[in-house]
């Protein structure tokens, strides 16, 4: 943990600056109000608390193992339109880090990276980051963004605002948080045709009414049927299942899928212009990692569940 970044980071109570105390670190107090927080498992806590709207979120990292270096470096490039290798030395905000399969790659080549996250999936994330003293960990809460304005050269959110019961609060959050001529990446879950969205709705209320356990146990089961050929294809275009490769990546993505309170459902253009809104140009549509003819087709009439709408932009 180093005081650069710490120098970063603001007190989410009153703004005021915040400094490092205890040598090793063991925790940061406000220059300005006084308000302490604490250091636990490499991690800065200035936000969460158990059984928040997070809670399933803290559960699906802790417990199953996602980091796939290769995967996560060609998807982090898709998702954020940057090479993780171009950011040695860099200022980054991973806003949503989740387990840190992100923010462990973006320090592994050398950025000062913060990985933010509201859950204790920062436990998670701390561990993997570990290795890399230019990562910090923080547990806070991207609607209250306890940072800097202007601070970032890159800033991405991977799959994240949409889980938040207000995403346009906080992409304006970490807007903010980009430096003039820095860049903000953003990928959210598309909105999908009527008939899906409203299966969708249906499957999630119910599956939010079940134990998480329970819920464990038939995301397993949904798993299996996404090893199916053909089926692993087709019947997820009625009920989302993940048709990943990778049994562990398959569970865990079903229950991220199901568990979460909060879930919305997204369009290009509407994204498009919270970046116009928050003053941003060369206003940009990536393209998925996935591609072909029957794919693009599908992706094109807003027929993947659990597809994307992801859009970078420069700071003016
Ligand atoms: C689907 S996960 C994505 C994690 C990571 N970006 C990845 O792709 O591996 C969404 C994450 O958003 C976090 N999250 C939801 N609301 C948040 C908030 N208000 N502030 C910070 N993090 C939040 C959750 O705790 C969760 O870890």
């Amino acid at each position: 943990m180093n005081l650069e970044q710490i120098g970063l980071l603001r007190c989410p109570r009153c703004r005021g600056a915040l400094e490092g105390a205890g040598a090793p670190l063991e925790g940061v107090s406000c220059s300005c109000c006084g308000k302490e927080y604490r250091i636990e498992r490499r991690a800065l806590r200035l936000a969460g608390s158990a059984g928040d709207y997070t809670e399933s979120f803290g559960r699906q990292w802790n417990r199953y193992d996602v980091a796939r270096p290769a995967e996560d470096a060609a998807v982090f490039r898709v998702k954020t339109g940057v090479s993780a290798l171009a950011l040695a030395g860099q200022r980054v905000l991973d806003a949503g880090c989740g387990g840190g399969r992100y923010a462990r790659l973006a320090a592994e080549s050398g950025a000062h990276v913060i990985g933010i996250d509201l859950s204790r999936a920062v436990d998670k994330a701390a561990e993997l980051c570990a290795p890399y003293p230019q990562a910090l960990i923080v547990q806070a809460d991207l609607l209250n963004l306890p940072v800097a304005q202007g601070a970032f050269d890159l800033v991405y959110s991977i799959g994240v605002l949409h889980h938040t019961p207000a995403p346009r609060v906080a992409f304006a959050q970490i807007a903010r948080c980009v430096k003039p001529g820095g860049r903000l990446s953003v990928w959210l879950y598309r909105k999908n045709t009527p008939p899906q969205e409203w299966i969708n709705s249906a499957l999630r209320h119910l599956a939010g009414r079940l134990p998480p356990r329970v819920l464990e146990n038939l995301c397993a089961g949904l798993a299996v049927l996404g090893g199916v050929p053909v089926l692993n294809k087709t019947l997820n275009k009625i009920v989302n299942f993940s048709n990943h490769p990778d049994w562990t990546l398959r569970v865990c993505d079903n229950f991220d899928w199901y568990a979460p309170p909060f879930q919305s459902h997204h369009t290009v253009d509407e994204l498009k212009s919270w970046f116009h809104e928050e003053g941003f140009a060369d206003i940009e549509e990536l393209a998925p990692e996935k591609s072909g003819s029957v794919y693009d087709w599908a992706h094109h009439h807003n027929l993947i569940i659990g597809g994307g709408v992801n859009v970078t932009g420069a700071r003016r």
